[in-house]
């Protein structure tokens, strides 16, 4: 795995709610903290974040480059951001992967993007149209790593493969959705995957969008947030409290907050680079990463398997 793909301190800073769920000063806040405590590594897309009322997609990348222009740091992270979701930039046929990555280029103020993932799969695109995008942007030095997200593990064996073969840009990089509440099919396929072909892995979802911090104890607790009821609803629906007030429970007994908990889970898997989390506020970013320094014995890690498994 090329030493770039490996942050400094293990926890990427995700960038999804820029300009959505945090303040511009917030985000500017948050981006200076991280960098201070030595972070090297943000997570963006350019659909960030289309989906929320009032927003049209770019906002995350947009608040990045202003944070690059406005620190000088540019030179001190790896960015890594995604194409394929935006509404405006559906989808991975080659013509558009080219464009988008411009527009991204843009909003960043910056003249490479680190890592550049598929942010979903367009099935009816042959791998070899997609390959071939990536590996021009590469060649071009727009892009230095291209990576794979929420693509079938068939399709990412064959773009994988093709690249190889044909001396294009091979994939580097994986963001699955693993955390203690979504164990598959990231520990049964991807992190064989993952072994298989060298790749860096960046759990997204690390905390269930804010479920795994303890905030939550009764379904009620969520109804005032209706983002947060969604979120709920992608995970086990009818033990999800259950699982949760565990986890809560076993991270009181041990002294630790819930949020660094999960992390630091994340982090015991050998496969695992480095999980990636948004924060809304420094202090949610410390507890982020004091899971880096959070140890875990086997025998915590089998109380602690046991408790999402017995949902
Ligand atoms: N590849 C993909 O398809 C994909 C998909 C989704 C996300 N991602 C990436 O993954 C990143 C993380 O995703 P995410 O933000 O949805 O989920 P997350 O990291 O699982 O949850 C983060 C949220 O939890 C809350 N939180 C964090 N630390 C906390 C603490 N110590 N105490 C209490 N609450 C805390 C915050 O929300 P509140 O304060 O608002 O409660 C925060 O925004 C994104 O920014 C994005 O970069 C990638």
């Amino acid at each position: 795995m090329p030493p770039a793909l490996v942050p400094r301190v293990r926890i990427v800073l995700g960038c999804n709610v820029f300009g959505w769920r945090v303040t511009d000063a917030e985000a500017m806040r948050i981006l200076d903290a991280y960098v201070d405590a030595g972070g090297t590594m943000l997570d963006t897309a350019d659909q960030y974040t289309a989906a929320a009322p009032g927003l049209s997609g770019g906002e995350s990348e947009d608040t990045i480059g202003r944070w690059c222009a406005r620190s000088g740091r540019r030179d001190q992270v790896v960015i890594g951001t995604k194409v394929g979701l935006m509404p405006q930039r559906w989808g991975l046929r080659a013509a558009n992967i080219e464009r988008a990555a411009e527009d991204s280029l843009r909003r960043l103020r910056t003249d490479h993007l680190d890592v550049y993932y598929a942010h979903a799969d367009e099935v009816q695109v042959p791998i070899a149209e997609i390959s071939a995008a990536f590996d021009a942007l590469v060649q071009a030095g727009k892009v230095r790593y291209a990576g794979i997200s929420n693509v079938s593990v068939t399709r990412a064996e064959q773009w994988l493969a093709w690249s190889g073969e044909h001396e294009e840009a091979v994939p580097m990089a994986l963001q699955p959705h693993y955390n203690l509440l979504h164990r598959e099919p990231f520990e049964r396929e991807w992190a064989h995957v993952a072994e298989r072909h060298g790749l860096a892995v960046y759990p997204y979802f690390a905390l269930a969008s804010g479920l795994l911090t303890g905030k939550y104890t009764v379904p009620e607790d969520l109804e005032a947030d209706g983002f947060r009821v969604q979120v709920a609803r992608r995970y086990l629906a009818r033990d999800l409290f259950h699982v949760l007030n565990g986890l809560r429970a076993w991270a009181k007994e041990h002294d630790v907050e819930m949020a660094t908990l999960a992390l630091a889970w994340l982090l015991h898997h050998p496969r695992v680079t480095a999980p990636i989390t948004s924060v809304s506020s420094p202090m949610q970013l410390e507890a982020a990463l004091a899971a880096t320094r959070l140890s875990l014995t086997e025998d915590e890690l089998a109380e602690l398997h046991g408790l999402t498994l017995s949902a």
